[in-house]
């Protein structure tokens, strides 16, 4: 895909569901009983593999229409044995996630995933999941997937983590609701809640002290109605854009602002963006909100420490922010970003470089010496969605032609992106 230096952004967009509420929906509606509704569901190829995968463990999912999903749940004890690999595509919370489900189970599963699921660390979760007396062996050896799970006996655990992960948080309470006592898990700050919110609104038995969750298990989960918010990832993209391209004015409508998700806009606020929140919304447990975004001289910042999980899948577009601010702007405390769906230290340096950017890498993030024009070039996506959509951002205020030639993988997250972005582009 081809792009060209727009002037400005205006309009009204609708950013789609919340990719992490999108997964949690489908798993833990498939372990309740009952009947579960789900609106404004992501159906981004990571949520359709969360999908696939329960389908192929026995649970009925039906898809009525588009971002409408009817889950009906078997209970906790209710899946059954796959008759082939469970395969969760690019998808690393499906993996993290439903690893900690099968661990219980009465049956073992075979899981892979694509090139870069089959790179990504996956003792993270085999290590907590195996002191609660889980069976997971990778296959290769070499810490990541595939995975060959077999059910076991679980037993509670008191977990601390290194890195503040909510995949790792969540799969190991996903175990816990088949433990034979309280599991825990504290973090070094706080990660993305969404587990923790939906899994008390289906009925689990969990509180948060402080960075510490607790979960007693034995409660049965109950089919719940869902209304996902919005994706404030996806959002991301108009947040920058709007606020780097002069003489923009946009609303970004019903998008998730959960306080351990929200850290792109206190970012963005540091470095002088204008956004206004209206229409909040205080949701069940998961505020929304419609954005404002209006163009605004932008400065350098500093972004690391107990920020960094509240927005760590928002640095590719905050980077591509930094680029077009004046001075310099310090990302650290963001080693998980050479991790993610691709290293996103290199993929994001090489590719501002590309494009004029004076920017250096570091061990856990960057440092990006903003305000130079950038020009157009072409960019290598690694086949990893934000990164794309990052740079998608980033052609828009290059003088020239830039060319994303993986610009297929947005479909990972959000399917409609080009359109959408296309139709706020005022030439
Ligand atoms: C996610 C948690 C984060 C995030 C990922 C989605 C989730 O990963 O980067 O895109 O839905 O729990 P980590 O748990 O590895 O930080």
């Amino acid at each position: 895909m081809k792009f060209h230096q727009v002037s400005k952004l205006q309009g009204t967009v609708s950013v789609p569901g919340d990719k992490s509420i999108s997964h949690r929906s489908i798993m833990f509606a498939s372990l309740a009983e009952g009947t579960s509704e789900i609106t404004n569901f992501l159906e981004g190829a990571d949520c359709l593999s969360t999908i696939d995968c329960f389908r192929k463990l026995g649970v009925d999912i039906r898809k009525p229409g588009p971002g409408h999903v009817i889950v009906h749940g078997r209970g906790l004890h209710g899946l059954q044995p796959p008759s082939s690999t469970l395969d969760v595509g690019n998808s690393g919370t499906t993996a993290r996630l439903i690893s900690g489900i099968l661990s219980a189970q009465s049956f073992s599963t075979r899981l892979t995933g694509d090139a870069s699921i089959r790179k990504r660390p996956m003792k993270r979760i085999i290590e907590p999941l195996s002191q609660m007396g889980a069976d997971i062996q990778s296959e290769h050896n070499n810490g990541c997937a595939p995975l060959l799970i077999k059910g076991s006996p679980l037993h509670g655990i008191h977990y601390t983590t290194q890195v503040a992960s909510a995949q790792v948080k969540s799969a190991i309470l996903l175990a816990g609701l088949y433990a034979d006592g309280i599991t825990k898990v504290t973090e070094p700050c706080l990660s993305r809640n969404h587990s923790e919110l939906m899994l008390r609104r289906f009925g689990a038995d969990l509180h948060t002290e402080e960075t510490t969750v607790v979960l007693q298990p034995g409660t049965p989960l109950t089919g719940q109605t869902i209304s996902v918010p919005g994706d404030i990832s996806s959002a991301a993209y108009f947040i920058a854009a709007g606020s780097v391209l002069p003489g923009s004015d946009i609303l970004i409508r019903n998008v998730g602002i959960n306080p351990t998700r929200d850290g792109m806009l206190k970012a963005a606020k540091a470095m002088g963006a204008d956004i206004t929140l209206e229409n909040l919304c205080s949701g069940d447990g998961e505020p929304s909100a419609d954005l404002r975004i209006r163009s605004a001289a932008l400065h350098g910042t500093e972004i690391g420490g107990s920020l960094i999980p509240a927005l760590i899948d928002e640095l590719p577009a905050l980077a591509v922010m930094a680029a077009f601010a004046e001075g310099t702007t310090v990302i650290r405390d963001a080693a998980e970003l050479k991790v993610k769906e691709s290293n996103r230290i290199d993929s994001i340096v090489t590719n501002l470089r590309a494009m004029g950017c004076d920017i250096e890498g570091t061990q856990d993030g960057m440092i990006i010496h903003g305000g130079r024009p950038l020009h157009g070039a072409v960019i290598d996506a690694h086949d990893d969605h934000r990164i794309a959509m990052s740079f998608a951002v980033a052609a828009l205020g290059a003088e020239g032609e830039t060319h994303i030639p993986e610009s297929g993988c947005v479909a990972i997250s959000y399917p409609d992106f080009f359109q959408h972005l296309n139709s706020l582009c005022k030439a």
